[in-house]
């Protein structure tokens, strides 16, 4: 496959991409124009190839509207002379959504049964397919035996999921969400050709929660988007990622091992085992400096504390400060003044081979934005300020400078 275009555009990760997505009879065709949608937001170029049951299900016009390009159901009526050989030279990655039981019978057999197909046996791009079916189609030893083939050959299989079906049945054959779709293509080809494959990268994300009693907690205003956009980052790179959160309520990026903790005492023992053979800790986590000393076992009620309330904190450990391991070593700075100086005295007490500093209290920046504005400061002294950027872009620019160093 060929080398990832040179110039990356952080905020569309699949600029320079060119997705062929291959769209077979499903009632669940709805979603592949989710998909085709969804591939065009994220910068990829994309072309539709249908089967002619498939556009009894949807319109190839849809397509052709959200692409901005003509679509292939007959190989006979296209202007291009051998079409589906010239698509499938095209692409940087095939993708079929929704695949049928018979589209993956025909795939583990090399039956050229339509443009598809035909696309699928004459391409040498990477293959991901995402299958959905009545649950009995899918159960089937015929369609298990083909699957197996096709995951033997390397083609990648997303889904099906378990849900509600057509028939009104529950069980395993939905389509993967749109979202899951392109994350698993995104991590596809992050493998293939990501300048971080074969590394492992570990973030950390989100706040972390410290009982007071069964009901309240120590917190802070942390979301884990800064820490769930470096693992993203990362994850589009090709790295393998473990991602230890905090409480927070996003989703998890595909293609990422997510570790839930709440308590910092809990965070240190993840990264702990995460950061065995890790080639780089990214510790974007707000973790609670202080904790109840002696949290209650019972909700407390107004009438233990009479007119107020006293709690004793006690001081957590500094968990990037106690990692032994862990590679290259990044900390977060999140201050409201004095930043480049008070994120300097950091650097060295936590043992960090670079610190990123965010001003949490100016506009765009910090917690819960969508973007941020960091100083980068190295532990030979140098210091980069960045523009304001979107929270992805400040990953790569962080996963930019954890390359050079491994390098
Ligand atoms: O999650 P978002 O809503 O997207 O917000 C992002 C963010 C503001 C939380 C993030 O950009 C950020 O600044 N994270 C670090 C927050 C923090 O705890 O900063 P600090 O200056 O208090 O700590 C310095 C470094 O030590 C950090 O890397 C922190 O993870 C680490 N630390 C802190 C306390 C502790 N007990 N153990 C630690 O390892």
């Amino acid at each position: 496959m060929e080398a990832p275009p040179a110039a990356r555009n952080p905020d569309l990760p699949l600029s320079g991409r060119h997705v062929v997505l291959g769209v077979t009879g499903s009632i669940s065709c709805y979603k592949a124009a989710d998909i085709a949608s969804k591939l065009r937001q994220a910068g990829a170029a994309v072309e539709v190839v249908m089967t002619p049951a498939a556009t009894k299900f949807i319109s190839p016009l849809t397509f052709q509207s959200l692409t901005g390009r003509d679509v292939v159901v007959d190989m006979f009526s296209t202007a291009e002379a051998e079409a589906h050989v010239e698509v499938a030279r095209r692409a940087d990655a095939f993708v079929i959504a929704p695949a049928t039981a018979d589209c993956l019978a025909n795939l583990a057999h090399g039956n050229a049964a339509d443009m598809v197909t035909l696309t699928a046996l004459a391409t040498t791009a990477p293959i991901l397919v995402a299958p959905a079916m009545d649950n009995q189609m899918w159960e089937h030893p015929a369609t298990q035996d083909n699957v197996a083939t096709l995951r033997e050959r390397g083609v990648e299989v997303v889904g099906p999921m378990l849900g509600r079906l057509a028939t009104g049945r529950t069980g395993l054959g939905r389509l993967a969400e749109p979202a899951q779709v392109v994350g698993a293509l995104r991590t596809l080809l992050g493998e293939r050709t990501g300048d971080l494959r074969g590394r492992h990268v570990v973030v950390s994300a989100g706040p972390t929660h410290e009982p007071i009693d069964p009901v309240r907690f120590v917190g802070n205003r942390s979301t884990g988007k800064m820490g769930f956009a470096i693992a993203e980052a990362a994850r589009d790179r090709g790295a393998r990622v473990t991602l230890v959160a905090g409480p927070v309520a996003l989703e998890s990026p595909w293609g990422v091992h997510r570790i839930d903790v709440a308590t910092v005492e809990q965070m240190l023992i993840a990264l702990e085992q995460a950061t065995a053979d890790a080639d780089a800790i990214i510790m974007a986590a707000a973790p609670a400096d202080f904790r109840p000393a002696n949290p209650a076992d019972h909700k407390l009620k107004k009438a233990d504390g009479q007119q107020g309330l006293t709690v004793e904190l006690v001081q957590n450990p500094d968990i990037i400060a106690t990692l032994a391991g862990g590679g290259v070593r990044v900390g977060f700075a999140a201050e409201t003044r004095n930043l480049a100086a008070y994120a300097k005295q950091k650097l060295p007490a936590k043992r960090l081979d670079f610190i990123v500093a965010n001003d949490v209290s100016a506009a765009g920046s910090g917690f819960g934005t969508e973007t941020n504005e960091v100083i980068i400061i190295h532990s030979d002294g140098r210091t980069e300020e960045l523009p304001l950027m979107s929270k992805h872009a400040v990953g790569h620019a962080i996963l930019d400078r954890i390359l050079d160093r491994l390098a």
